[in-house]
């Protein structure tokens, strides 16, 4: 059964317990909303599953902030609930998606775990797009996310092929949509 709205914020509180990476997540939820409706103009977009997988894809940093750990704490805690979809997102969201032998080194099921819905992949764009709250650039997310995880190798080696994954979808996206991310996200505020 599909978590409504309600439901699915709901989720995100109890586990986030007021955790200010949650604001994270509800502007990523509306950065995600705004590209799906802009996409919805010439590809189906299912909203709703949109809108909650995308409030829902960090609920793993209630138990760890490590870069590649909540996504795998996030696909556990998902998948016991029930939530299988949204779960998937979880872990493939981490890095534009890991590889089976990747998955299985960080005790997931040894597949792979790609973003390949439309809407997954908007969310793991999004979230590339969003720091924090506010609307960035890949450029400035993805050096960000280097010299916060300069002590982590795995991660940090992974970045470079995370970028052209998320910079050759952000390419598709802007020529399905026909102007640049950046600028639809202007007119956004940041979810708080
Ligand atoms: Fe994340």
């Amino acid at each position: 059964m599909n978590l409504t709205r309600e439901e699915a914020l709901a989720l995100l509180e109890a586990h986030g317990r007021g955790g200010a990476w949650m604001c994270h997540c509800r502007a990523v939820a509306d950065h995600a909303a705004a590209l799906g409706r802009a996409l919805a103009r010439r590809h189906p977009v299912d909203h709703a599953f949109l809108w909650r997988a995308a409030l829902l894809h960090d609920i793993g940093r209630s138990v760890t902030h490590d870069p590649v750990g909540h996504g795998v704490a996030g696909h556990r805690l998902l998948s016991e609930l029930g939530h299988d979809r949204e779960a998937a997102l979880c872990a493939s969201h981490v890095l534009f998606g890991l590889e089976a032998h990747e998955a299985a080194q960080f005790g997931l099921p040894e597949r792979p775990h790609l973003p390949e819905r439309l809407e997954e992949r908007v969310v793991t764009l999004v979230d590339f797009l969003v720091e924090h709250t506010r609307p960035t650039t890949l450029h400035l997310r993805f050096e960000s996310l280097k010299q916060r995880n300069a002590d982590n190798p795995f991660f940090s080696q992974r970045l470079d092929r995370a970028h052209e994954f998320a910079r050759a979808f952000m390419h598709w996206v802007e020529g399905e949509i026909g102007e640049p991310v950046e600028g639809l996200f202007a007119g956004q505020t940041g979810g708080g």
